[in-house]
């Protein structure tokens, strides 16, 4: 990726929605398996830890997806790594490129009024596709072809202890189901669940997300005891993928999941209470949450690669379990980066930046370096046009959704390609006087920090390392950086090759 990316997306045309959508988990394991992208492990291999150091082995040589066909005491095979490289992550959203997903996304944020009947009618395709992607209620699904209201365990499913000092076991890709109480729009969130037992995990979702706002809603309303929730774990992966994604809580994720893989999600109503979950799910847990019911949950080694520390969470109590018939576990690993939430993290960050240029137009291109692991650091470059813009710029993104967690915003040039941290630390280094660019801020900060003074409050720093302007009152000359003349560039490209260098 290099640093023409953020302009690209400006005049990018609707790029083609995917036409093979992935209906389920499994067609999922067939695409990476066709591509090259997986392999099967035949032989037994515990979830305690040792499937831990295979995933973190495999994605750290850049290895493939893994499917334990014989996880240690258990019939349920394990997938994991499954979004471990920018190449699984397109097979996952059906794309060749990742950008694809940003060009259509740019595609309809430039729509326009239709001046004529042919406007109008050359935007049918594109309202179509936005009609297409609404989630569908249907009346079964795979997900019932087994439905447990009894005798049910969660000591059956492969749940994987991580690392060595997690307080257990932990359920770590579920597609965690809530509905806002007041208005009745669902939310879907990747929150991790600690198994305690058979029928009981925590619920760490952690202050910010919706989850956590629809049970404080639902505790401050006091009519009722109980919070209905349903996780599904495993389903086609752009609906996987969806439950991660830092979109507004008016945006239902099935939706956005819908407009991802071409093909409406679809829905199906969980036997014991009124929430949906995608009918293609490998298993799904129906249950409530006690109002006021606290857990100490933790630790748990974490995207930080440090332990989270341990904290009281909601307890989530399983009342039914339906899955598929020979179901697939789909698990992940988080820890010292790069670990396959880097490559989510990653996508996320090409897929949502021209939302962010909708807000500020002023940015080119913002990269968030895998060792930042998401919050810690974001590197932007931006058009700069007024005196303290780069100042205006941290800000807003202190101010926009989750980026609020930002720890450090380092603001360069356009001209600096923030794909290249190297070309960011030594342009940046250059170009600030520390005490006169740093802007500190105090604020929210990610729950995972484990640094800040406070849980979720503490400070932010931004670094303003772009090209120092009169009107900000610095009256020295500003240095050009080096570069050689391209005639003798183009002269030397000849001479090199025939010294045979
Ligand atoms: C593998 C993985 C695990 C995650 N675990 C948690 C978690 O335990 N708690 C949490 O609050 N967010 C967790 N997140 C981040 C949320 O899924 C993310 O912030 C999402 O946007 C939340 O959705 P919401 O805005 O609908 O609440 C995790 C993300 C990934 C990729």
């Amino acid at each position: 990726m290099g640093k023409a990316l953020g302009a690209a997306y400006c005049n990018q045309p609707v790029a083609h929605v995917p036409d093979m959508a992935l209906n389920d988990l499994r067609d999922f394991i067939r695409a990476l398996e066709k591509n090259g992208e997986l392999k099967r492990i035949p032989f037994e291999v515990d979830p305690y830890l040792e499937i831990t150091e295979f995933a973190d082995r495999s994605v750290k040589q850049k290895g493939p997806a893994l499917l334990f066909e014989k996880p240690k005491g258990s019939t349920v095979p394990v997938l994991i790594n499954a979004f471990a490289s920018m190449r699984r992550m397109e097979i996952a959203l059906g794309v060749d490129n990742i950008e694809d997903i940003a060009g259509r996304i740019a595609g309809y944020l430039q729509m326009q009024r239709p001046d004529g009947l042919l406007d109008k009618l050359k935007m049918l395709p594109k309202l179509a596709e936005i009609g297409s992607a609404f989630p569908k209620t249907v009346n079964g699904g795979p997900c019932k072809e087994v439905i447990r209201r009894t005798d049910f365990s969660l000591n059956e499913f492969p749940i994987l202890h991580c690392w060595p000092h997690d307080g257990g076991r932990f359920i770590t890709l579920p597609l965690v189901f809530s509905n806002n109480p007041k208005t009745g729009k669902r939310n879907c969130g990747m929150y991790r669940m600690q198994v305690y037992d058979g029928q009981t995990t925590g619920m760490h979702w952690q202050k910010h997300k919706q989850g956590a706002d629809h049970y404080r809603r639902l505790a401050q309303e006091g009519k009722q005891a109980k919070m209905p929730v349903a996780v599904a774990i495993g389903a086609d992966p752009a609906t996987l993928y969806s439950a991660i994604l830092p979109l507004p809580p008016e945006i239902d994720e099935m939706m956005f999941a819908g407009f991802l893989r071409g093909k409406a999600v679809e829905m199906v109503k969980c036997e014991t209470n009124d929430i949906e979950v995608p009918a293609n799910a490998e298993i799904v847990l129906e249950g409530y949450l006690n109002l006021g019911e606290l857990r100490n949950e933790g630790p748990f080694g974490d995207h930080t690669g440090f332990y989270s520390l341990d904290d009281d969470y909601p307890v989530f109590h399983i009342e039914c379990i339906t899955h598929r018939k020979q179901p697939v576990y789909a698990a992940t690993i988080v820890g010292p980066p790069p670990m396959e939430d880097f490559y989510m993290g990653k996508a996320i960050e090409r897929i949502f930046l021209p939302l962010m240029r909708m807000q500020l137009p002023e940015v080119r291109d913002i990269c968030m370096p895998p060792e930042g692991v998401f919050h810690n650091l974001i590197l932007v470059s931006i058009r700069k046009s007024y005196p303290g813009h780069a100042r205006k710029v941290m800000h807003a993104i202190w101010g926009l959704g989750q980026a609020m967690f930002s720890k450090v915003i380092v603001v360069v040039d356009e001209d600096v390609d923030v794909q290249n941290a190297s070309e960011v630390a030594w342009k940046a280094l250059n170009n600030i006087d520390p005490q006169r660019d740093i802007e500190f801020a105090m604020g929210p900060v990610d729950s995972l920090d484990h640094s800040s003074r406070l849980p979720n409050y503490g400070s932010k720093m931004g670094v303003d390392a772009t090209t120092k302007w009169k009107t900000e009152g610095f009256t020295r000359r500003w240095p050009n950086v080096i570069e050689m003349s391209p005639d003798v560039v183009k002269r030397v490209d000849d001479l090199w090759k025939k010294a045979k260098l």
